[in-house]
């Protein structure tokens, strides 16, 4: 057999291989193959076995894992990826003890990156999401989700949308794009709210022709959009033939998470303060829980979300970094994993699934991201880590040793010197 791509001497290959979502306890089962080599042509993996196998395998392009750690490509299912400026004197305000929601209320927060997107030129935001992108390929994902939604005016929203298309064409992971116009009530609304969601969803049929989105979103939040503006907007969004997703329960109660289950969302973001009704309807429902406990860490909160009991209720959960500059500035969805570790009480086999296959599904790609199987495309990840418990466990620094796409390799460590 010919290959274009061969990665001999591997350690444990996680391959994912299973059908998902995976939820609950099945999230603890993970196919890993000890041993392994792999090989593939034109961008598809072609052939998986054992390590002693690949005498029969012709290649110029062997890859030696050295007895590592294998994956697929990690899945960031929720990012903010295209907006101008940057936020470090709210760190300040954090610190003193200013809530995030009344930064916000003060013009600050969310609404102070709108300022700075409205201003910026389509190539400064194009040139600073490929930056983000790069990093986040560095970091071992493969694939993302950006919003748009630091415009909340028709021209910046579709500046942001356009920004994220030819991020598609320019950078080699795969994006999937979500509008989310319905981030805040901008100063121009402040006193109607109801007439800023019309303008946005006014847009929909624009968004939908050009197929600037594959998901329309909105934060559901105490000062921002209600239950049932909530629940309105994403009908209205399906009727134009959108999935949807949340910002749902991640600073006050508002019963998001069942809104999230009514609306058939493909997921529900956050969920930090889901209550126990919206638990156990996540767990009964194929809506999958996005989990972002970065943004917790990073807004100081004690409260992290109920994860551990979505899983044991049943329910298929995925985690992110929820990139953006105010509530979680990380393209790390490592240290991510290590959060979910320490603070979600996670499993290491959990986390896999969170940032693998449960992560594609959750953004409407588990037929194609995800897992390392013959016919499917090769996004792989070969770790400098010996096994798959370790990446969560070291934290806070890049264990990707390779990251290859569609069969090339995209990054590679190098040393110092
Ligand atoms: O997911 N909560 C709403 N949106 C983002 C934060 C955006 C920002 O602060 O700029 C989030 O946390
Ligand atoms: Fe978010």
């Amino acid at each position: 057999m010919k290959a274009d791509l061969l990665i001999t001497n591997i350690g444990q290959l996680l391959t994912m291989e299973k059908d998902g979502p995976v939820k609950g306890k099945a999230m603890k089962d993970l196919p890993l193959i000890e041993n392994a080599a792999l090989a593939g042509k034109d961008g598809i993996v072609e052939w998986i076995g054992q390590k002693e196998e690949t005498s029969k395998i012709q290649t110029e392009h062997e890859i030696d894992a050295k007895g590592n750690l294998v994956t697929p490509g990690l899945v960031e299912p929720h990012t903010h990826l295209v907006f101008w400026g940057s936020r470090e004197q709210e760190m300040v305000l954090k610190q003193q003890g200013v809530p995030y929601l009344e930064i916000l209320k003060q013009g600050g927060g969310i609404l102070s990156t709108v300022q700075e997107t409205r201003k910026a030129s389509f190539e400064e935001l194009l040139d600073k999401a490929l930056f983000h992108l790069d990093r986040m390929a560095m970091h071992g994902i493969t694939t993302i989700e950006a919003k748009s939604g630091y415009g909340l005016e028709r021209e910046t929203e579709l500046k942001q949308l356009c920004v994220i298309k030819e991020a598609k064409e320019k950078h080699p992971l795969d994006i999937v794009s979500t509008f989310l116009g319905a981030h805040a009530i901008p100063p121009e609304y402040k006193d109607n709210p109801d007439d800023f969601l019309a303008e946005m969803s006014d847009m929909f049929s624009e968004i939908k022709e050009r197929r600037l989105a594959d998901f329309v979103d909105i934060f559901t939040e105490t000062g921002v959009f209600t239950i049932d503006q909530s629940r309105r907007y994403l009908q209205k969004a399906k009727e134009y033939g959108f999935d949807v997703k949340i910002h749902a329960d991640e600073i006050d109660p508002l019963g998001g998470t069942e809104l999230a289950v009514e609306v058939g969302a493909v997921s529900g973001d956050h969920l930090a303060v889901a209550s126990e009704t919206g638990i156990r309807k996540l767990a009964n429902s194929n809506t999958i829980g996005v989990i972002l406990p970065g943004t917790t860490f990073y807004l100081g909160k004690d409260r992290y979300a109920p994860a551990r009991k979505m899983i044991d209720e049943g329910a298929a959960i995925a985690i992110s970094t929820d990139f953006n500059p105010g509530s979680s500035v990380t393209e790390n969805l490592q240290l991510i994993m290590s959060i979910a570790a320490l603070k979600l009480k996670l499993s290491p086999e959990e986390i896999w699934h969170a940032v693998t296959i449960n992560a594609a599904h959750a953004i409407g790609r588990g037929h194609l991201d995800g897992m390392i199987a013959v016919n499917r495309k090769a996004d792989i990840v070969i770790w400098d880590a010996p096994n798959y418990q370790y990446i969560p466990y070291h934290y806070g620094v890049n264990h990707a040793n390779t990251v290859i796409k569609n069969g090339k390799v995209i990054y590679r460590r190098q040393g110092v010197g």
